[in-house]
Formats: C-alpha cells, structure tokens, sequence
C-alpha cells in the first residue's frame, strides 16, 4: 500500500534508500521514486520510474546521485495512474520541498480547488497537496515572524489540513534533515550510529538496524544523522525504542527464487516457534485472560479464512460460541456487540479495515485482542491485549506462514479453554505438539506430489475447491492463494453447496480439488465427490495416506499425513499453498509481487 523510506547520516544515501526500497516493495510496486540530497553541492536529484528496483539499482550510479540524506516511494496507486508523473516525490511549485506519503488525502480536491488553487500542479495525485501546503504555512510563518521558521511547524500547520490517512517523509533543499509524522498508517525510525532511518516497514532497515521506534498516531518528529526529536501534541515526547528480534535473514530469500516458496518452507518452523512461545510443561499460556462468553473475530483476506476455521477448533475444543466478520463488512453495520470479546486477526497489524473494526469494538466498550505477526504494529496498540503469532517476517505478498500459525493460535486458545476429560486434553495436546511434522511431510514429499498435479492445473482457467467443517475455509484459502498467485480463476465452496447453483458451470475443463479429510463427515462429502464427478469435472483429492477408497472416484489424489481431524487443515494448507505456488510457477507469473496488489492494506 505504498513503501515510503528515508535515510540521513554519512554514508551515500542512494544504495541505502534503493535497498530499502527494494525489501518493502511488496507494499507496492506499479513505480518508484527517490531523491538524494547533496547538502555540499546544495543539490537535489530525483528519479522517477515505472521499472522494478532491481533494474534501478542496475542503472543508477552513485556518483550521479551523491548525497548522504534521501527519500524514496514505491508506488500502489490509489489517485492517479501508475506513471512516472505520478510517482513520488512530489514538491511544491518551486521545487524545493519534496514529500513522499502512503495513505490517502480525502479532502485533496477541495485543497486544490480551495487555498491551494493558485498552484501548479503536476500530478493527479492527492499526496501533491501536502508540499504545496508545508510551502505555503512556511511562506506564512516567513512573513509573520521574519525569521525563517521551521520546517516542522510548517508540517504541522500543513498536516492541521488533511482529513485521511497519512505516513510522510518530507525535505526540503538546503535541510539537514527529515520530517515525518503519522496518522492512521505505519511508520518506524530505524535508530543507528550517526545515521537514522525511516521507513513503512521494519524489513526495510533490517540489513542497517534492529533498534526500532515505532511512531504513534499523531506524531511530528525531525530526524537529523545524530538527533531524533518527537512530539504529538504541543509537546515533545519520548518513544521507547524496541530490539526487533527479526534478522535480515529472515527478510531475504536464503536461496529460494521466491519469497512464497521460503516462506511455505518455513512454516513447520514457524509453528515450532509459536507453540514454543505459549506451550510449555505448565501447559499453555498466551499470556491474555480468555473467559469470553462469546467471541466475535474480524479479519480481511486470509486472516478472514484463518478466523473462519479458528471458529470451528474453538467451538469443537472449547464450545465456546464464535462467530466471525469481515473487517470491511463489520465496520457499517448495525452489528450487535455485547459484551464478547472481539479479536482482530491480521499478519501485518495494518490493514486499514481491520484497524476500523477494533476501535469499533472498543468503542462499544468490549474487550479486545489483537494476534498479529507484527511486534509494535499499529493492531497491537489499539487493541487491550497481543497475542503474537511467530511467523518471523513475511515478505511475499501472498500470506502462507503466517496463516498457519494464526490456526496453530486458534488450536492454543481452544486447547487453554478445552472442554473434555482430562487424558483427552492430553492427547490432543500431544497431537499439537506434531503439527510441525506434518507439515514437514507434505513438504518433503513436494516434488513428487505437488508439482506434476501444479502443472496439470496450470492448463486450465477456472477451478473450484471444496471442503466441508474444518477444511471448508481451506478450501477458500487454496482458492484464494491460486488466483493470487497464478491467476487462475477460483472459486473455494463448502462442498454439499456446489449441487445449489455452481454445478451449472461444471464441465471437463473446471476442475475440482475436493479436501476429503477422514472426519465425521468424510462420507458426505465423498458423495459430494461423486456427484462432482457424475457432472464431468476432473476431481483432484486431497487425501490421507492409506485412504484408498478415494482413489475409485477421483482422477488424481495429493496425499497428505494423516492425522486427527481437527488437526486436519494443517497439512490440508501446506499442500494447497504448494500447489498455487507451483501452479504460478508453471504460468511463469510474478509469483511475489502479483498484479494489482499489495501486501499490507493500509487504505478502506
Ligand atoms: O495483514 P493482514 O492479515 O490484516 O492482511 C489481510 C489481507 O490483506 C491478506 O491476508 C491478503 O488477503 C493476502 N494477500 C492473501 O494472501
């Protein structure tokens, strides 16, 4: 949802920012920017393009942008098509104060048309209005007090105009220094030695620092190479800077061609990592009180499906009542909240309507959790209490890891309230305790299980998946991943609703993947197989090892271990994000960075 970064210090701020850049580009990638600073030379350069940051990296030269202060801006376009005109940094009329931003402007035409309508404009984006502002407030100051005035009260005089969503970087020629501010989306400084960094994302400064602050709503701050200076408000305050236990490591690809493919790789040890943080000898912990009568969970994208499988493990472990809401859907409703307790889902701790739905819940006076991957995001300061999933950093934009973990969360909570004799609670919670090999087994096993079926796949333009009870929203997480990522057109249905309407579309050439699970409902929904089959549809199984029955009635089968049927949609997952992955490969899609998205949706 854009990248914005930002470096002042000593060293050559070009390799810095494009570096920066390149690691958060997964929060948009249509075109980019940057500028470098030569305080020396009293120089600006700024390049503008539509070519990814490893082609920019390849052609700009160090020499040609000296400076040792920069910004840069990589693009998803909200106002404005993607071109260079558009991309950022955008100035003021003179050309001396530049401004990147990630957000939205709501009010920018009324800006333009209003006390900004004697400016020339040069873009039809909504960030231009703020150079033109901070221009015109520091013209003001000039002239009331004769005096140069900061560039930061001209910041905070320009920002008392907006009404959206904001993260901003912005400089001006001859400044030492950066201004930023927030309100509505992330934004962190990156602490080093006699330089600073700012950036959307921690991943971007990764490779420079581990001392992060995270600014708060409202915050103004000026960061110079040996100062940081914050205030909200009239006042200055003090932010705690964080050690981010993430190593650069874990933002890079370690060998793999894409990001989607490590992060698939990681998630038996992404598991490991979240049970070893909540399950010990005592039992487990999550550290937050759970004795809700009912819970309501909201979530967007695939933290939605996870939230609609985590309601059939709580509901079947802990008969606890849930029920679970779109984020987007949620926020304008006449929703009745009582007094549940309402957990907002989300890897990045960002999505803008996930936010939205928990200052509602709050506000409804309800008790809130936040479970994120992301440590100080924005999720975790609203809500009353974290729940951290331990996914480590997930770059691809397609969301793998960290949906399993989110399950692995679910398995913890509804363990931690189980309703069941006690020597049962101890099996299944020894059965937790080897879902890390199961997803281990379908990953051992990916070349000869997944890939020939991902190039079967591969030929065809539209599929369906299905599942019923647990394995139902993994059905829609393996439809949702494969049109992300190879865009295929898919539709996840539970499996008994296909014969209410989709089975209109079936032919030879749609064909389904049906998650056969041995649950209690595995013969109902080897029926729905069959009636599938009876349609003419290729049908692709899901099944356990040793399940033979399923291969009279389906034309190919992907095995996966076999397990308790609650725990089911472990393996179930891995084997379905392997399959998109491998199915985008053999599309030759731009399997991290797919069109027209982004990773972290910071706008409604
Ligand atoms: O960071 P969040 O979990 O709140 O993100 C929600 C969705 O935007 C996200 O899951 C999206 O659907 C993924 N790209 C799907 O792979």
């Amino acid at each position: 949802m854009c990248g914005i970064v930002g470096y002042v210090g000593e060293r050559e701020a070009l390799p810095i920012i494009l570096n920066s850049l390149q690691r958060i580009e997964y929060r948009g990638y249509d075109s980019c920017g940057i500028l470098v600073q030569d305080n020396n030379e009293g120089k600006i350069h700024v390049h503008k393009s539509m070519k990814s940051i490893a082609q920019l990296k390849k052609n700009m030269s160090k020499s040609e942008y000296a400076g040792t202060l920069g910004i840069g801006h990589t693009r998803w376009a909200t106002h404005g098509v993607p071109s260079r005109r558009n991309a950022h940094p955008h100035f003021d009329c003179d050309g001396e104060i530049a401004v990147v931003h990630n957000g939205i402007i709501e009010n920018f035409q009324a800006l333009k048309e209003g006390p900004l309508s004697n400016c020339r404009f040069k873009s039809d984006t909504d960030t231009e209005v703020i150079p033109h502002l901070i221009h015109q407030s520091l013209e003001k100051f000039n002239h009331q007090t004769s005096q140069k005035s900061s560039i930061k009260d001209a910041v905070r005089e320009c920002l008392s105009h907006l009404k959206g969503s904001y993260a901003i970087i912005a400089t001006a020629k001859g400044f030492d220094g950066l201004v930023v501010a927030r309100k509505d989306s992330p934004l962190i400084i990156g602490v080093g030695d006699r330089e600073n960094f700012i950036a959307s994302d921690v991943p971007a400064v990764l490779d420079q620092t581990n001392r992060i602050i995270y600014l708060e709503e409202g915050d103004i701050a000026v960061v110079k190479k040996d100062s940081i200076y914050i205030e909200n408000g009239d006042s200055e305050v003090k932010r705690e800077e964080k050690i981010i236990p993430w190593t650069i490591e874990d933002a890079e690809k370690g060998g793999y061609e894409h990001f989607m493919l490590k992060e698939i790789h990681e998630e038996p040890k992404a598991i490991i990592d979240t049970l070893r943080g909540y399950l010990s000898e005592d039992g487990i912990n999550l550290g937050v009180e759970f004795d809700a009568g009912r819970i309501l969970m909201v979530a967007c994208g695939t933290s939605y499906y996870a939230a609609l499988c985590g309601k059939y493990i709580i509901e079947h472990l802990a008969k606890v009542p849930v029920q679970v809401e779109l984020a987007s859907e949620f926020n304008y409703s006449d929703f009745v909240l009582d007094d549940m307790m309402v957990m907002a889902i989300t890897q990045s701790g960002e999505t803008a309507d996930t936010l939205m739905a928990l200052k509602k819940a709050k506000r409804f006076g309800c008790k809130t959790v936040a479970i994120t991957n992301v440590v100080g995001s924005t999720a975790t300061r609203i809500a009353d209490d974290t729940i951290y999933v331990r996914a480590g950093p997930e770059i691809g934009v397609a969301a793998t890891k960290s949906f399993i973990v989110q399950l692995v969360t679910f398995y913890l909570l509804g363990l931690s309230r189980a309703k069941m004799p006690e020597r049962e609670l101890v099996e299944r919670i020894d059965d937790l305790k080897w879902i890390p090999q199961l997803a281990q087994v379908v990953l051992d096993e990916e070349d000869v299980n997944i890939q020939k079926h991902a190039r079967y796949l591969a030929g065809y333009e539209n599929v369906f998946f299905v599942g019923r009870g647990v394995n139902l929203s993994i059905a829609l997480e393996g439809a949702l991943k494969l049109k992300e990522v190879s865009y295929i057109h898919a539709e996840g249905y539970a499996a008994g609703e296909l014969k209410h309407g989709p089975f209109a579309l079936l032919t030879k050439d749609t064909p389904v993947i049906a998650i056969l699970s041995r649950d209690h409902i595995y013969e109902k929904t080897l029926v729905n197989v069959k009636e599938i089959k009876a349609r003419g549809a290729p049908v692709i199984a899901i099944a356990e090892t040793g399940d033979d029955e399923v291969e009279k009635y389906v034309d190919r089968v992907i095995r996966v271990p076999k397990t308790s049927a609650i725990f089911s949609p472990i393996p179930n997952t891995v084997a379905l994000h392997l399959l998109a992955y491998w199915t985008a490969k053999a599309r030759r899609c731009e399997i991290d960075k797919p069109r027209n998205l982004a990773k972290s949706v910071t706008v409604e």
